[in-house]
């Protein structure tokens, strides 16, 4: 153990009845900036979500998108088809979804990264989900005060192509004054080393946000970097997470996932929540139209 780094593992828990987090639990999220809460929600519910997303792929046409989603190409996040998906249902292919000739190498439902991002709010079946009374009482305990559900995304992370994702902070993207941005990380099938779980620094949300990513002065997308210190990614820890599992973490947590070579999916659901008591700059890329208000658990 490193007498300056005095977290090596992620807190890991059985879920408490009703979302009641103890005061372990809650000193164990303050201390490494991660939690995992086990059997969070039943496998039926996990499955019922699966299913309505599979409802949703079958009517989308991937022949109209030609947007990826990577943390690792900038030129993405100047894809309108991006900026304006956060008040929508869009769906993003991944990387290496087609072939040379223009064709997918795959069939569609094993293409595609990820669904976003306000499915809570448009759907009624991410919607059910994404409301519960347990969730509410998660997002109470640790102190969000006038909470929001700001974006939901659908993560595939299909088999053979699931792109890896970089050592990032949520926060980074979802920034408001003070920062307020907490994660909530659903597997809704059982995330291993193989299919390319997440993985979480634990208790290094206490470092600096390291980039913010806004809208500049000409609409585009930059990502400036505030502190250019290498992460310590040799401080990583695997969060495998059976399905049914709930990761919470802090926005200034440092995430990555590998990418998923094995023949496996592995689908998670996430939700970011803010504080409306905190400032959420106009140059957040994430803006809605009034025509879609923020809500809470309401
Ligand atoms: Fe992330």
């Amino acid at each position: 153990m490193d007498e300056d780094w005095p977290i090596s593992d992620i807190p890991s828990h059985a879920a408490p009845a009703g979302g009641r987090l103890t005061e372990r639990m809650l000193s164990d999220f303050k201390n490494a900036g991660v939690l995992v809460l086990r059997d969070f929600v039943s496998v039926d519910a996990c499955d019922a979500l699966r299913a309505r997303a599979e409802e949703l792929v079958d009517a989308f046409d991937p022949q109209e998108v030609r947007s990826v989603f990577s943390t690792t190409e900038q030129t993405q996040l100047d894809d309108d088809y991006f900026i304006e998906s956060g008040d929508k249902i869009r769906f993003f292919l991944e990387n290496d979804a087609f072939d040379d000739s223009g064709r997918l190498r795959q069939d569609k439902k094993h293409s595609l990264n990820k669904m976003g991002h306000a499915m809570h709010d448009l759907d009624p079946v991410f919607d059910q989900f994404s409301r519960t009374p347990e969730l509410a009482e998660v997002v109470e305990r640790i102190g969000i005060v006038e909470p929001a559900i700001l974006q939901s995304m659908y993560i595939f992370k299909p088999p053979n192509i699931g792109g890896e994702v970089v050592c990032h902070q949520d926060s980074t993207y979802i920034y408001t004054e003070p920062e307020s941005c907490v994660g909530f990380w659903f597997a809704l099938e059982d995330a291993t080393l193989e299919n390319g779980c997440m993985q979480f620094i634990p208790g290094g949300h206490k470092l600096p946000l390291k980039k913010r990513n806004y809208r500049g002065a000409d609409g585009k997308l930059v990502t400036e970097t505030l502190d250019d210190t290498p992460w310590p990614e040799e401080k990583k820890r695997p969060a495998e997470a059976p399905a049914g599992t709930l990761v919470i973490f802090d926005g200034r947590t440092p995430h990555l996932s590998a990418a998923n070579r094995s023949s496996k999916s592995r689908h998670a659901y996430t939700l970011h929540i803010i504080d409306r008591k905190a400032r959420y700059p106009d140059e957040n890329w994430l803006q809605r139209g009034d025509h879609l208000p923020l809500r809470g658990f309401d």
